[in-house]
């Protein structure tokens, strides 16, 4: 059963952008093993992301999220193979944009520059041989030109931004802390004011104060720069802080979609109900129920026939 409240299907790819039309449009994505091409690990996947506006996208392990986001990227390994949809990118400079079509050298130009994106594991996505400012000038030598002075500047400003003191743009990854080390990657991801900021699970190992001030930063942000954001986590309380929109997916497919509220507190699909049933409350005076699959896998069949 598929919870849509917003259902569209796109027939018609316009090469002009659009102010009307979303900044990214997933649809009807599909993802496989080369091997197994049968065997679908994403399955008809859509939604679309807005302009200053955040899609939160849930599920349990192993049900599609970073499969998703790594297309979007143009990442997906190459032991994957999308077997079918389409992923528009609007663009005012660039125009509407299939990403699925894109050759590596064009998918260059737009990664880092106009989409970024925040790893499930930024712990071990920094260089330990390089300093954090090297790392975070990188994309701006690249796509902007920046150099000297002026790309110094920038970094001490992007680093003030993520509120890390500028001098410690010389500093080694393993000199900063966890949560200096999540920043940095935050400023690497934000250099080039991407209209588009994909972010998976990017709190999950820090503590929650940390996770606090940087869920914040990234809203801020959001706000600021007018970006988009697809944010991908496992916490319901990360959801209700900085979503707009929710999708919820499960065994690689979307079971329901809708806004923070509709998701929420009026959730339709049994796994976002049991999902929902299994987080607890403040006051845990909450009855929590643990996921009964059979009888999820029974209901989800049931409504399907
Ligand atoms: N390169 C690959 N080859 C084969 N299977 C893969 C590959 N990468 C991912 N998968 C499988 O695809 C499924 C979806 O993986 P994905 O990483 O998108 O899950 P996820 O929803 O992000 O989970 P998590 O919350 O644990 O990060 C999993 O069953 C995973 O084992
Ligand atoms: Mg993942």
């Amino acid at each position: 059963m598929l919870i849509n409240r917003s259902v569209k299907t796109y027939y018609i790819v316009t090469t002009l952008a659009n102010n009307s039309t979303p900044l990214l449009q997933i649809s009807q994505l599909s993802i496989a093993p080369n091997k197994m091409p049968a065997r679908l690990l994403v399955n008809n996947v859509g939604f679309n992301i807005e302009a200053g506006k955040t899609t939160c996208v849930v599920g349990e392990s192993g049900s599609g999220k970073s499969l998703t986001a790594l297309a979007v990227m143009g990442l997906l390994s190459k032991q994957l193979q999308l077997n079918a949809g389409n992923i528009l990118f609007n663009d005012a400079e660039l125009g509407v944009q299939d990403i699925t079509m894109l050759d590596e050298v064009s998918l260059q130009k737009i990664r880092g520059k106009k989409i970024a994106m925040i790893f499930q594991e930024p712990m071990t996505s920094l260089n330990p041989v390089l300093t954090v400012g090297y790392q975070i000038g990188e994309s701006l030598t690249k796509h902007l030109g920046l150099k000297g002075e002026l790309l110094k500047i920038k970094i001490a400003n992007l680093l003030e931004l993520v509120g890390i003191p500028p001098a410690r743009a010389n500093s080694y990854p393993d000199e900063l802390s966890g949560g200096q080390r999540q920043r940095v990657m935050i400023a690497m991801s934000i250099a080039c004011e991407p209209r588009l900021l994909i972010a998976d699970e990017p709190t999950t190992a820090l503590d929650v104060t940390v996770q606090a001030q940087i869920l914040k930063l990234l809203d801020d942000l959001k706000t600021n720069m007018n970006m988009g954001m697809l944010f991908i986590t496992h916490d319901f309380g990360v959801v209700a802080d900085i979503a707009d929109q929710v999708v919820v997916m499960f065994r690689g497919e979307i079971v329901e979609t809708g806004t923070k509220d509709q998701v929420l507190n009026h959730p339709q699909h049994p796994y976002t109900q049991a999902l929902l049933a299994c987080v607890p409350d403040v006051e845990g005076s909450k009855a929590l129920k643990p996921i009964d699959y059979a009888w999820l896998n029974e209901s989800v069949h049931e409504v399907v026939a």
